[in-house]
């Protein structure tokens, strides 16, 4: 069985093949960052026009690194939502079209589904949980109690920002080029994590959901009252801002394994990548006897192949979509 995926549900044009015996073959990005940095931000009709240049070179580019024929191809899948609704119209009218040209069946899927269960698709079973699933990108900060593939819980969700777009807003708050995620990392490798107290929302709330606005109100609110602008000082506003949200992610991840009873935590989105969540995650999982997974960086941030993986296990099930299956921009995981 051999899945083409398609993902275009931000400003990422993505492709990829996965085979059902030998995993993925080809994932092709065709990021729009540089585009949209400009304007500070996602711009949604600059984003879809870009989806309609870029989607058939970035499939014939995975194709070609496939080493497969279009004729190849055993089922067609694309992200269905949530997302924006004229990016995601790019993707999902092209995997329909291609379905029903070749005559093979047709795959909606849930973006959220496919970060949510990327950490587990390199491991050596790809049994998908039972696990605690955090998923922290640009458009969602969520718990989920993972039982199986299908089977997923709500335990919590922000109530605000999402985690990415705290990170995203400070940066530009901060002068930092879109998006600020990646960039605060850097930077905060050279700061004082400890020298500007932000507040922890809802750290002790004892539930499992989330709030992100207020930490960015904190640092908007510091900011006239910086003593100096220098590089060790944005070094150390960056740290003490990442620091804060790490805190909250690690906090309540590790709260809602134990609540749930899982001994694996698998954390997946774009803000997976940053490397102080990944080494604070990684401590408190090793000091609590759970299991840690997080997928390479290149499946964290907004691909296809994630979205393959989930078309795969739906295939193997004998589930597809019917071609009158639409775009969802606000589509639940459940
Ligand atoms: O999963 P993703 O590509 O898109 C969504 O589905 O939203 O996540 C993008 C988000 C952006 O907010 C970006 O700033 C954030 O992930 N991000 C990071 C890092 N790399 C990407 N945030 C913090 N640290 C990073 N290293
Ligand atoms: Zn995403």
């Amino acid at each position: 069985m051999i899945v083409l995926a398609l993902e275009s549900s931000c400003d990422e044009t993505a492709a990829a093949i996965l085979c059902e015996e030998r995993g993925l073959l080809a994932s092709e990005v065709a990021s729009q960052i540089a585009l949209h940095r400009v304007y500070g931000g996602v711009v949604p009709e600059v984003a879809s026009r870009q989806h309609l240049t870029q989607l058939r070179p970035v499939i014939e580019a995975t194709l070609s690194h496939a080493g497969l024929r279009l004729d190849s191809i055993d089922a067609v899948a694309a992200t269905a939502g949530p997302g924006l609704a004229t990016s995601l119209m790019i993707g999902m009218s092209a995997a329909k079209g291609l379905a029903l040209g070749l005559g093979k069946p047709f795959l909606a899927i849930n973006h959220i589904e496919g970060h949510l269960l990327s950490p587990f698709f390199r491991t050596e079973t790809q049994e998908c949980g039972p696990a605690l699933g955090l998923v922290v990108s640009g458009g969602h900060t969520l718990l989920v109690d993972i039982e199986g593939f299908g089977s997923y819980h709500l335990l919590g969700q922000t109530r605000d920002d999402a985690a990415g777009e705290a990170f995203d807003k400070v940066g530009k708050l901060l002068g930092l080029p879109y998006p600020g995620g990646p960039v605060i990392d850097q930077l905060a490798h050279r700061g004082d994590p400890g020298r500007f107290d932000f507040p922890r929302s809802m750290r002790d709330s004892g539930d499992f959901a989330f709030s992100f606005s207020g930490l960015k109100t904190a640092v908007r609110y510091l900011l006239p009252k910086l003593p100096d602008r220098s590089d060790a000082t944005l070094a150390d506003v960056c740290a003490s801002f990442q620091e804060a949200v790490v805190d909250v992610l690690v906090s309540k991840s590790l709260a809602a394994a134990s609540a749930a009873g899982r001994k694996t935590v698998a954390v997946s989105g774009g803000v997976s990548c940053n490397s102080r969540l990944r080494a604070r995650l990684a401590e408190a999982c090793c000091k609590a006897g759970l299991e840690l997974l997080v997928a390479e960086a290149a499946l964290c941030t907004d691909n296809a192949a994630m979205i393959g993986h989930v078309a795969l296990n739906r295939l193997m099930r004998g589930m597809f979509s019917p071609l009158t299956a639409d775009i969802d921009p606000n589509l639940r995981l459940v």
